[in-house]
């Protein structure tokens, strides 16, 4: 099994490096950090790289992905989990919502908020001005806190 694997991988690396610049996973160019080349290695045995980077993700999110994906046979132990899942989390996360330029239907629809939550946030802001960060966020009456802590990795500031 794990010679068949090692041969598997040889032959990849070698047509890869035969397909030079032009094979479709080329298009992919990684940003640099801790878990780029285990990624790099990982994570295309089964599918591209762009299938990686075209889904933007919150943290729990890409944790959920990554788990599954290594049910499926990527290997990983548990603390290359946590590499790459930190990595993914901060260069393939959903745009934020900045509350404080955010319109009333980008926050409803952004942080899943209702209306009147929307509306006590513009209200605050422009009572208060800006909002420096979640915990100034907490401050705004109206919102359900627990709604607000769970969308904490897509707001910005
Ligand atoms: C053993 C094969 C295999 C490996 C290794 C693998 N994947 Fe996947 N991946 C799949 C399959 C199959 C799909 C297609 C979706 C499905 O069938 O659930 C997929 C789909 C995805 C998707 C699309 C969203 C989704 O859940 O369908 C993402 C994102 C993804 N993989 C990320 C990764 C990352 C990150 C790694 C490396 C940690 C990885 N994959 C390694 C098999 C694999």
């Amino acid at each position: 099994m794990r010679v068949t694997r090692v041969l598997f991988a040889a032959v990849a690396f070698v047509s890869l490096a035969l397909a030079g610049t032009s094979g479709p996973a080329d298009d992919v160019v990684l940003p640099d950090g801790k878990a780029k080349a285990l990624i790099e290695n990982t994570c295309t045995e089964c599918h591209g790289l762009d299938q990686v980077v075209s889904s933007p993700m919150s943290s729990e999110q890409w944790r959920s992905t990554v788990k599954s994906m290594v049910k499926k046979g990527a290997t990983l132990s548990a603390e290359q989990i946590d590499t790459v899942v930190d990595y993914l989390t901060v260069y393939f996360s959903p745009d934020r919502v900045n509350v404080n330029t955010a319109g009333a239907q980008e926050l409803q629809d952004g942080l899943q908020i209702t209306a009147a939550e929307a509306a006590a946030i513009l209200q605050y802001r422009k009572a208060n001005g800006a909002i420096k960060d979640f915990a100034g966020l907490q401050k705004v009456p109206g919102l359900d806190q627990k709604k607000l802590a769970s969308k904490k990795d897509s707001i910005s500031f």
